[in-house]
C-alpha cells in the first residue's frame, strides 16, 4: 500500500478524500506560476478554469475551495430565494451541506427517493410544480453523478438527457453535483462534454478520486460564472495565489483520470470478498449492510481496515489512488471473519 494513505498500517477505505499529494504533484504545485486570483491574475487558476470549462463544453468555470461551495454557489445561480430545488433525498446537497440551500440561499428543497439513487425521469417530472400563483414553483433540479450514498451509482446518460430536455422545455434548469463525474466518465466511456451538455451548472471535485489536496470547479455559462464569482466572494471563498492549489488540480486532470478504472476494479474485488455481487458495483464505492455499523467500523479498525458508517446498518468502503490490489485483498481477508451473514 502507498505510504500516503496508510494510518499506522491500517488500510484506509473511508473515502477517496484521504489521499495526499504525490511527490510529482507537489513538484507541480511548488513550480506553479501564481498571481492574485482576486484580480484575475493567477495564470494557473485561469488555465485550470479554462481547461475544465472546455472539458465539459461550457463557456466558463470558477475554482472554489470545496465541493460544498461548488454545489451551493451553483444552485444559487439557478434558483432565487424562495424558489424550489428538487433532488434525491440522499443527495449530498441535502444530506451533508449543513442546510445551506435554506441557510445561505433561501432555497426550498423537495426530495424524491430512488433505488440506489438512480434517477427515474417520470418520478422527477411528476414532482415539478409550475407557478399557478399559489404553489412554490420549481425552478431547478439537482442530480448527483456518481451518487455517493447510492453506492457510487452512475446516472445513465439517456436518462440525464431525457430529464434535461424535459426540464428545459418547461423552462427549468439542471445542476449536477459531479464530485465524482470522472468516475462515471471512465466507467461508461461517456465523454465529459456529453455530461456537460445536459446541465446548466456542474460542480466537479479535484480532491476526491483525482487525488488533489484541495479544490472544486463550478462550470457554466460566462454570465452565470460572473454571478458565481460574486457569490463566492460573499461566502469568503475567494483565494489569492491559489495557483499553487490549481496546479495540483491541473496535474490531477493530466495524470489521474484514466487510472480511476483501477479503483473500480479494486472495488469489485473488495465487493466479492465481502460476499457481494461485484456486478452491483458501478465505480469506486462499495456499501454493505451489517447489523450495527458503529460496532462494525470499530471492529474493522481493530482488524486493520478503516471504513465509514453510512447509516445505522450500512458501511461504506471507497477505493482510491492510495489503495492497491494487494490492499483490497488483505482488507477482504481481514473483514471476512466480521461478516456473519
Ligand atoms: C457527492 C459529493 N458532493 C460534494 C461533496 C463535497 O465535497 P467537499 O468535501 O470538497 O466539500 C462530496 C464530499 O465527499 C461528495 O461526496
Amino acid at each position: 500500500m502507498a505510504d500516503d494513505s496508510s494510518d499506522g498500517g491500517r488500510i484506509d477505505l473511508r473515502s477517496d478524500t484521504v489521499t495526499v499529494p504525490t511527490p510529482d504533484m507537489r513538484r507541480a504545485m511548488a513550480n506553479a506560476e501564481v498571481g492574485d486570483d482576486v484580480y484575475g491574475e493567477d495564470p494557473t487558476v485561469n488555465a485550470l478554469e479554462a481547461e475544465v470549462a472546455a472539458l465539459f463544453g461550457h463557456q466558463a468555470a470558477l475554482f472554489v475551495p470545496s465541493g460544498v461551495m461548488g454545489n451551493q454557489i451553483g444552485i444559487r445561480t439557478l434558483v432565487p430565494p424562495s424558489g424550489e430545488l428538487l433532488c434525491c433525498s440522499d443527495a449530498h446537497i441535502v444530506t451533508y451541506e449543513g442546510g445551506a440551500p435554506a441557510g445561505h440561499g433561501g432555497i426550498q428543497t423537495r426530495t424524491w427517493t430512488a433505488r440506489r439513487c438512480v434517477i427515474d425521469v417520470d418520478t422527477v417530472l411528476s414532482m415539478v410544480r409550475m407557478d399557478d400563483g399559489h404553489t412554490v414553483p420549481t425552478t431547478a433540479v439537482a442530480v448527483e453523478n456518481t451518487h455517493n450514498r447510492g453506492g457510487g451509482s452512475i446516472q445513465p446518460i439517456d436518462r440525464l438527457q431525457a430529464l434535461s430536455t424535459a426540464l428545459h422545455e418547461r423552462g427549468l434548469l439542471l445542476h449536477c453535483d459531479g464530485a465524482r463525474i470522472w468516475n462515471a466518465h471512465v466507467a461508461t466511456g461517456t465523454p465529459l462534454a456529453t455530461y456537460g451538455g445536459c446541465v446548466d451548472t456542474i460542480s466537479v471535485c479535484l480532491s476526491k478520486g483525482l487525488g488533489a489536496p484541495v479544490g472544486s470547479v463550478l462550470v457554466s455559462t460566462a454570465e452565470r460564472i460572473a454571478l458565481a464569482r460574486r457569490y463566492r466572494q460573499r461566502l469568503g471563498g475567494q483565494m489569492r495565489q491559489a495557483g499553487i492549489l490549481a496546479a495540483a488540480g491541473r496535474f490531477a486532470l493530466a495524470h489521474n483520470i484514466e487510472r480511476l478504472a483501477d479503483d473500480h476494479e479494486n472495488a469489485r474485488v473488495l465487493a466479492t470478498a465481502l460476499g457481494l455481487d461485484p456486478a452491483g458495483v458501478d465505480t469506486n464505492i462499495v456499501v454493505r449492510d451489517v447489523p450495527d455499523s458503529v460496532a462494525f467500523v470499530r471492529q474493522a479498525a481493530d482488524a486493520g481496515v478503516r471504513c465509514g458508517g453510512s447509516g445505522p446498518t450500512r458501511v461504506r468502503f471507497v477505493t482510491h489512488l492510495g489503495i492497491e490490489r494487494d490492499d483490497v485483498v488483505r482488507a477482504g481477508r481481514a473483514l471476512a471473519p466480521l461478516l456473519t451473514d
